[in-house]
């Protein structure tokens, strides 16, 4: 048996930081052996699709329900041992937030704000009214949450979670049921709120919807976490490729092995050349030059860098599905 505490310190650098976290329902694996390790400052994308066990690891890192084995910390702090002491400094969305529906949003938050052991009461109405513009719901404050379209209610789960402020903030698939303006009001959120230096990790099984805010991601699959890096660890290093269209093949080929490329495919005829970078990526104003000085002439010249989109294809075995 491995000692508890080897290769888990406390006060990491990790944000959440997760070692054989495991989950099982009967005889199913909903999480199995998970090892997520998510950097303090970080915008974490939790990518999969549906089904891969992005909710029930989210409910046992919130102590919403308790793991069949491995371990956790938040923020430094084991969980659930000491989930009283991180619960104040986490705010959270969960699938489906439950709100009166008889009751405006003001007073749902004012309801849950109050139910917050730790949220002074002198500050309250403030800060109902100000997480309320945050995610752009001040001129519905007054409004019964029944009358709330799906992404309102979405938004509403997000102002709960900015009541107080966080340094982390667990969003489960907090675009869903948003309008593409509302996913992107959603983005420019996360961003502000990363720019604030709150760590933000988020679940999605829309890997676009989410992409362009990430800084690093990991990627569950039937359970598992079939991956986890910087966003350009998990595009692949060195999967880049030079497309250049050009008359002047064999004076291309001289130039681009001076970079230490390699011809990597026959093009789709005799002016179009497929180049492989070797150990550097020089930039491409640089290849242009030299290749112009060298007097080929350039008809195109394209970088191709392998899609996010195709590296989560090859990991889960399945795409993201485009409309949800
Ligand atoms: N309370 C539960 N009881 C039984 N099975 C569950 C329960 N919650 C989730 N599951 C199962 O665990 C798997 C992962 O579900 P979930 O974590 O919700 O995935 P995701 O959030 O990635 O869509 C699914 O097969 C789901 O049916
Ligand atoms: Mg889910």
């Amino acid at each position: 048996m491995t000692p508890v505490a080897t290769g888990f310190a406390m006060g990491t650098e990790f944000a959440i930081h997760t070692e054989g976290l495991t989950k099982r329902f009967g005889s199913q694996l909903a999480v199995d052996g998970v090892d997520l390790r998510v950097p303090v400052g970080s915008v974490f994308g939790f990518l999969g699709p549906n089904g891969s066990g992005k909710t029930t690891t989210i409910r046992l890192l919130l102590g919403l329900a308790s793991a069949t084995s491995g371990q956790i910390e938040v923020l430094g702090k084991r969980i659930p041992e000491d989930l009283r002491m991180v619960l104040p400094e986490v705010g959270a969305l969960v699938e489906g937030p439950g709100f009166y529906p008889y009751l405006s949003g003001a007073a749902n938050l004012h309801r849950l704000d109050t139910a917050d052991g730790h949220a002074t009461s002198a500050t309250r109405r403030v800060r109902v009214q100000t997480a309320l513009e945050r995610v752009g719901l001040s001129h519905a404050a007054g409004k019964k949450v029944k009358a709330y379209s799906l992404g309102m209610k979405q938004r509403l789960g997000i102002a709960n979670a900015l009541l107080t402020p966080r340094r982390l903030l667990v969003l489960d698939e907090p675009t869903n049921g948003l309008d593409p303006q509302g996913t992107r009001e959603v983005r420019s959120l996360i961003r502000s709120l990363a720019a604030e230096g709150t760590t933000v990790f988020v679940s999605s099984h829309l890997l676009a919807e989410i992409e362009q805010v990430c800084t690093d991601a990991a990627v569950m699959s039937v359970g598992r976490l079939v991956a986890q890096g910087t966003i350009a660890e998990l595009r692949g290093v060195g999967g880049a490729r030079v497309r250049l269209e050009s008359p002047d093949r064999d004076l291309a080929i001289a130039v681009f092995s001076r970079f230490g490329m390699t011809v990597a495919e026959p093009g789709a005829d005799a002016t179009e050349l497929i180049a492989a970078f070797g150990e550097k990526e020089p930039d491409p104003e640089v290849m242009v030059a030299a290749l112009v000085d060298a007097r080929v002439r350039v008809r195109s010249f394209t970088v191709d860098r392998p899609s996010l989109e195709q590296r989560f294809v090859d990991l889960t075995g399945e795409g993201f599905d485009v409309a949800g």
